[in-house]
């Protein structure tokens, strides 16, 4: 069982960009994540700063007192900054510039020099080094080869499958999860996976032994919207 929650805030900067104003603040979403009991904050710093941008990242190193965790492409643009932060972790993700959102692991293999340089820079300053990767042989020994600390399985493959009820997809998915976690702590990297997790989804990846944290965003940020529905038009009424 995973024994970890990092919630992804980005959404509540999404929210915030849809008007360019000040609210809502991913600094307020993350302490009262944290209050509820998430045991760490990730955000995706784009490099286009679609939603997170720079000074949200500083104020959430200032202000969390959980783990921060910066998902971020590999550029040395990036590593510096994450260097004049030192956040806990930093996730190496692959980066497109019209992608709705991270589509694929990271291709480590066939990026080991620059990953690699990437990981050596980030540690050098104390920082957790994870890579976002496919849960194939290949991306876990090359990212044992490239001295991370952590791997991150991408359970997008395993979202699709369980939303579509594909259930040879889903149990393919699951094995490859499991096979791959058994891998990846062999050879001494710690596991962590994420991306499409949710309410209906979310028991059959824990039940995986291995995997030390989920990272979830997409589904919580969605649930926080619905349930607060309620008190916030009641709130409004009240005040009219
Ligand atoms: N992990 C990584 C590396 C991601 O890029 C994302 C999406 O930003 C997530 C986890 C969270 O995915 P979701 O929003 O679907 O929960």
């Amino acid at each position: 069982m995973p024994k970890f929650l990092s919630v992804n805030i980005d959404h509540i900067a999404t929210i915030r960009e849809a008007r360019k104003v000040r609210e809502p603040e991913p600094v307020a979403a993350a302490i009262l994540a944290e209050l509820a009991g998430a045991n760490g904050i990730t955000v995706h710093l784009r490099q286009d700063r679609r939603h997170i941008n720079d000074s949200d990242v500083h104020l959430l190193r200032h202000t969390i007192t959980t783990s921060l965790n910066l998902e971020m492409a590999v550029s040395q643009e990036m590593v510096a900054f994450a260097k004049s932060v030192v956040p806990n972790m930093v996730t190496l993700v692959p980066e497109g510039a019209n992608e709705l959102t991270t589509e694929g692991g990271l291709n480590v293999d066939g990026r080991l020099n620059e990953v690699s340089e990437a990981v050596s820079a980030l540690r050098s300053s104390g920082i957790l080094v994870s890579l976002f990767i496919d849960a194939k042989v290949e991306q876990v020994k090359a990212s044992r080869r490239a001295g991370a600390d952590f791997i991150e399985f991408h359970t997008g493959p395993f979202a699709d499958a369980f939303e579509l009820h594909r259930a040879d997809a889903l149990e393919q998915e699951l094995s490859k999860l499991h096979d791959q976690t058994i891998l990846a702590t062999k050879s001494g990297l710690r596991v962590n996976a994420g991306h499409g997790l949710n309410y209906r989804n979310v028991k059959l990846i824990s039940s995986i032994n291995g995997i030390e944290e989920l990272n979830i965003g997409h589904s919580i940020i969605s649930r926080a919207a619905l349930v607060g529905i309620d008190s916030a038009v009641r709130d409004m009424l009240a005040l009219m």
